[in-house]
């Protein structure tokens, strides 16, 4: 058998050159890692939805850089081609580009990933250009950034209106020529999604902005059925959750009754 070639960031690139789609998938310890990857996801994303997941969280906000490398290390271990992306979680490099800068280096001096990936457009570009520029691949993501909800109060859909279309072009515009090698598009208008996907020379990852993104993203515990309810956008391939109970519920009847273990 031939040996697959690891994605990189350039791979990504030659996708989107070739019209081709690339799948991402949200990954948090080894085990999603490898079942996700050797079902043929190419980019395995430790979002900083490590929060809700698996952390316990009601949002990301809590979420720490300490929290994300401990994650972050065990996707990897658990990777074989994948291209790694660590979320750098809220507070961890908004103070200032130097402030990213020392997280994105612990990121992947710890983790051993292969790119940081973080919210914002136009206040961003300017942290984007001194990671970038310093080799750090950087995954930017605009329209609705989870880390921001304090702000607007809601997970609702961005780009809406004349000012938030006209906002987010500018964003994407900014992030590309900043160095961003990506860029995720979340919750916004299908068609503006479709347009800064023709505009720009970098692939855009999709979640809730519809077929025209190059690739498209979504949080594993929603695309298996493992969240007790998933966002309108996010539909679910399976229905884990019922299965996992009802593994469980037999077995403790099992135990209870005496019928496990059996004698022999
Ligand atoms: O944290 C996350 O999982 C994400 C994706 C939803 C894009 O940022």
């Amino acid at each position: 058998m031939t040996k697959q070639k690891k994605i990189t960031a350039a791979t990504l690139l030659r996708a989107k050159q070739q019209h081709k789609k690339t799948v991402w998938l949200t990954a948090y310890d080894a085990t999603t890692a490898e079942l996700a990857e050797s079902a043929g996801a190419e980019v395995l994303l430790v979002g900083d939805s490590l929060g809700m997941a698996c952390l316990g969280f009601d949002s990301t906000i809590p979420v720490t850089l300490t929290q994300m490398i401990h994650h972050t290390a065990a996707v990897v271990r658990g990777r074989t081609r994948a291209w790694v992306v660590c979320d750098l979680p809220f507070g961890s490099y908004q103070q200032s580009k130097e402030q990213a800068f020392a997280s994105s280096v612990r990121v992947l001096q710890e983790s051993g990933c292969d790119a940081v990936k973080i919210e914002g457009g136009v206040p961003m570009a300017e942290t984007i250009a001194f990671l970038s520029e310093r080799g750090i691949a950087v995954v930017a993501h605009i329209g609705l950034t989870p880390q921001s909800v304090k702000k607007f109060g809601s997970y609702g859909k961005r780009g809406t209106d004349k000012a938030g279309r006209a906002q987010l072009i500018q964003d994407a515009r900014a992030v590309t020529e900043a160095g961003a090698v990506s860029l995720v598009l979340e919750n916004i208008p299908f068609d503006l999604a479709g347009e800064i996907t023709d505009s720009l020379e970098i692939s855009t990852v999709g979640i809730g902005a519809g077929p025209d993104c190059d690739a498209q993203v979504l949080v594993w515990n929603d695309l298996l059925g493992i969240s007790p309810s998933n966002p309108p956008f996010a539909p679910a391939y399976t229905k884990l959750r019922p299965l996992i109970n009802d593994a469980i519920s037999r077995w403790v009847d099992d135990v209870k009754s005496g019928q496990f273990p059996k004698k022999s």
